[in-house]
C-alpha cells in the first residue's frame, strides 16, 4: 500500500547540517575510532581558533647541527622556575604574611604539621637555589658560545633583567619566614642598597615602607615576592621565548658558516 509522504519536521527538529568534511551522516560516536578522539579534540579547538600554525612554528623549528646538553640550560631554567610557580602556589595557600608572629607561625605550620608540608617548602627552597645556579650556567652558555652577538641583543638584555628579578625573588623570599636570620639577611640587605649612588636611600625607603624596618615591610616584601616580580618574570620569558623561535639557535662557534651545511637535514615524523 503506498505511503502517504511524512509530514515536514518543526524547525527545531530537523538535523543540523554537517560541518565540511564530514562526508557520511553517522553520528560521531559510530565511527571515531577512540585512538583518534585526542584529534578530534584537537581539530576542535584549532577550528575554532586557528592555533595549529602557532605551535608547529614554536616546536617544529630548524635546529643547526652541533646541539649539543648545553643547549638545554634555557629550558632546564624554565622548569626550575615553574618548579617555583607550583609549589609557591601551594605555599601561599598556608602562609599569613603577618609580622607579629603569624608569619614564623603559618611556616612553622607548614613545615611540621601541614601534608607533604615540608616537601613542598623544600622543593620551593632547593628549587630557588637551583634556579640561581642553573640561569648562570645558561648565561654563561650564551656569552661563551657568543650567542648574544646580533641579531641575538635583545635577547640577552631581556635576559639580564631575567637575571636580575631572579636574584630579587631570592632576596624578597629571604625574608618571608621571618626568623631572626630572615630578619637580620634583610636589614643588612636593604642597608647595603641604602648605600648606592644616587637612588640608593630611595630605593631601601621603598623596601623597607618607611625609614627603617617596620610593619608593612613584610607585606611588601610578600607582594613583591608574590604578584609584582612572578609577573615580570612570566611576561620577561614569553618576550624571551618569542625572539629565540624568530631568530633561531645559534650553531657552536666550532661550525664552520657552511649555509648548505648548516641544518640538520629534515626526516619525516
Ligand atoms: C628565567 C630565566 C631564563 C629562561 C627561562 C631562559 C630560557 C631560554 C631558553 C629556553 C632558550 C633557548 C635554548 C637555550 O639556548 O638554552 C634561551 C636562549 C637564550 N637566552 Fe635565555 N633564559 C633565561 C635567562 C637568560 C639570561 C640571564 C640570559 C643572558 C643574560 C639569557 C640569554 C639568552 C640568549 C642570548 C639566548 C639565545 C641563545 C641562542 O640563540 O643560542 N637568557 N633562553
Amino acid at each position: 500500500m503506498p505511503r502517504l509522504p511524512a509530514p515536514p519536521l518543526p524547525k527545531g527538529l530537523r538535523p543540523r547540517p554537517k560541518p565540511p568534511g564530514d562526508d557520511n551522516g553517522a553520528g560521531v560516536a559510530d565511527t571515531l575510532d577512540p585512538l583518534e578522539a585526542g584529534v578530534t579534540a584537537v581539530d576542535w579547538i584549532d577550528e575554532r581558533t586557528s592555533l595549529t600554525p602557532v605551535g608547529r612554528w614554536l616546536l617544529f623549528r630548524k635546529v643547526p647541527r652541533g646541539v649539543n646538553w648545553y643547549y638545554t640550560l634555557g629550558s632546564a631554567t624554565l622548569f626550575a622556575f615553574l618548579n617555583q610557580a607550583v609549589t609557591g602556589v601551594f605555599l601561599a595557600m598556608y602562609y599569613r604574611p603577618d609580622a607579629s608572629g603569624g608569619a614564623y607561625e603559618s611556616v612553622r605550620y607548614i613545615t611540621t604539621d601541614a601534608f607533604l608540608g615540608q616537601f613542598v617548602r623544600g622543593m620551593h627552597k632547593w628549587g630557588a637555589s637551583v634556579m640561581i645556579i642553573l640561569i648562570f650556567l645558561h648565561m654563561g652558555r650564551v656569552f661563551f658560545f657568543g650567542a648574544y652577538k646580533y641579531p641575538r641583543e635583545l635577547t640577552w638584555i631581556i635576559g639580564v633583567v631575567l637575571l636580575i628579578l631572579t636574584l630579587a625573588m631570592g632576596f624578597t623570599g629571604y625574608l618571608l619566614p621571618l626568623d631572626q636570620r630572615a630578619y637580620w639577611a634583610t636589614v643588612v640587605g636593604v642597608n647595603i642598597n641604602a648605600g648606592g649612588p644616587f637612588i640608593g636611600p630611595y630605593l631601601s625607603n621603598f623596601l623597607f615602607g618607611g625609614a627603617d624596618f617596620g610593619a608593612t615591610t613584610l607585606s611588601r616584601f610578600y607582594a613583591i615576592h608574590m604578584l609584582i616580580i612572578p609577573g615580570a618574570i612570566v611576561a620577561l620569558i614569553g618576550a624571551h621565548l618569542y625572539l629565540v623561535t624568530k631568530l633561531g639557535i645559534t650553531a657552536p662557534p666550532w661550525l664552520k658558516a657552511e649555509p648548505e651545511k648548516q641544518f640538520q637535514p629534515e626526516t619525516d615524523v
